[in-house]
């Protein structure tokens, strides 16, 4: 799974980290830096699947563009980017640095990539090269290495021959597995109500909008949909201030490969309504797509979710809380959310505190940082006087930035 981000003059970072643990929550104001970092995650997940690093930045019919395209990809005026993800192997002491680096201007190329082994066992020299791109492969100049990594083609320096071992070829192949296995496990939630709306084809993975919502609960095994439906229907039930009693899709149509998604309400007590997803609330209907995608992703994905709680009634905050960690750490899922809820932020409690990373713009410079929450100079005496929702609102976490109060 995913252990850290390494922002290089991507968008408005010229150099930052963030570190990803089982819950993370990013906040910063606006035009901080937030969707950039979630942008970084997007572009990795794009490559890894197979996308040329062009169409990954551009989009193409079915994936929408990254924000500017890769005119805007490297932090003006730089003319190249390089994003690192550090990446735990199945194996706890072993991780694998994955690196690329790339050109924006005047035309688009892949200037680095590479893994390194970072491993605390002595057998291995800490921080051995594994691959490099092959520099000899001009024609995939914009095609990223790693997932069409042909064991033939790895290029190991001299200096690391001496590490061309049965041991080391081992972990090549466990390093391919393990990056693109975990960058292939990023997704991006954005709910869309409006689009979850309509009837959707049976299908087996969630889009990033959730439009297919009622085709992928659908779509699962009767076994399965009985057991996700019920999870839905146990969390939302307080939701509304009457009770949604249950929420399940059903196929639809002659042919059966369309569905809709309906719920059951009780606003009087006895008096159940049947209502199917054209008439359901906006935050409903959110709360059953952050669910969902909880519940229908592999094991070991790493979700992320801006705005989390964008349309959710601030008296709700507790329960979406208490569903993100039940169900994130049943699952063995993690999760990336950003907020700009005070609400929500007191929700999680203290707990939550060496896992809050602040987005911010460095007064002297205007780049993004990214600063882990218990980092902040003056932590201890901010915290001693108010809550985290409290600073936020206040501006307090921010003031800290630049005046060092
Ligand atoms: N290539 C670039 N070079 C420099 N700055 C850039 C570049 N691309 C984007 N930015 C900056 O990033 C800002 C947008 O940041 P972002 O969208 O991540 O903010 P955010 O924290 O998500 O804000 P909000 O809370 O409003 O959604 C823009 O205002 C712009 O200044
Ligand atoms: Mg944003």
């Amino acid at each position: 799974m995913l252990k850290q981000l390494i922002l290089e003059n991507w968008k408005s970072f010229r150099h930052a980290e963030l570190p990803i643990d089982a819950l993370t929550v990013l906040i910063g104001t606006n035009a901080s830096g937030k969707s950039n970092v979630v942008e970084a995650l997007d572009f990795l997940q794009r490559i890894v699947r197979g996308e040329d690093i062009k169409t990954a930045l551009t989009g193409n019919e079915i994936v929408p563009s990254i924000r500017g395209g890769v005119e805007w990809a490297a932090r003006k005026p730089e003319t190249q980017f390089t994003l690192k993800t550090l990446i735990q192997g199945e194996d706890e002491n072993t991780d694998y640095l994955y690196t690329i680096e790339i050109q924006t201007q005047p035309n688009i190329r892949i200037v680095k990539e590479n893994i390194r082994l970072d491993t605390s066992e002595d057998k291995y020299k800490h921080d051995t090269l594994l691959f490099v791109k092959n520099p000899d492969f001009k024609d995939r100049s914009t095609l990223p290495f790693l997932p069409n990594l042909n064991f033939d083609e790895t290029k190991i320096s001299k200096r690391e021959q001496k590490f061309l071992t049965d041991e080391i070829l081992k972990p090549e192949k466990e390093a391919k597995e393990n990056i693109t296995g975990a960058l292939g496990k990023i997704f991006i939630l954005n709910p869309i109500p409006a689009k979850m709306r309509n009837y959707s084809q049976l299908a087996n993975s969630l889009e990033s909008d959730a439009s297919n919502i009622a085709g992928v609960l659908a779509g699962l095994s009767d076994e399965k949909q009985a057991e996700v439906e019920t999870t839905i229907s146990t969390y939302i039930k307080n939701l509304p201030e009457g009770d949604i009693k249950k929420v399940w899709a059903e196929k639809v149509g002659r042919f059966g490969t369309d569905a809709m998604l309906y719920c059951q309400e009780e606003w009087k007590p006895g008096e159940i309504t049947e209502i199917d997803a054209r008439s359901m609330s906006d935050g409903t209907l959110r709360f059953i797509a952050i669910i969902t995608a909880l519940l229908t992703r592999p094991e070991g994905s790493q979700l992320v979710i801006e705005d989390v709680d964008d349309g959710l009634h601030p008296s709700r905050s507790a329960l979406l809380v208490r569903m993100l960690r039940e169900i994130g750490q049943k699952r063995n899922i993690d999760i990336l959310i950003t907020t700009h809820n005070p609400t929500l932020l007191d929700a999680f409690g203290s707990d939550i505190i060496p896992f809050v990373v602040v987005a911010h713009r460095d007064v002297e410079t205007g780049d993004s940082q990214l600063t882990v929450l218990e980092d902040i100079k003056n932590f201890p005496k901010l915290f001693a006087s108010a809550s985290l929702g409290k600073l936020t609102t206040s501006g307090a976490i921010e003031r800290s930035f630049s005046h060092g109060e």
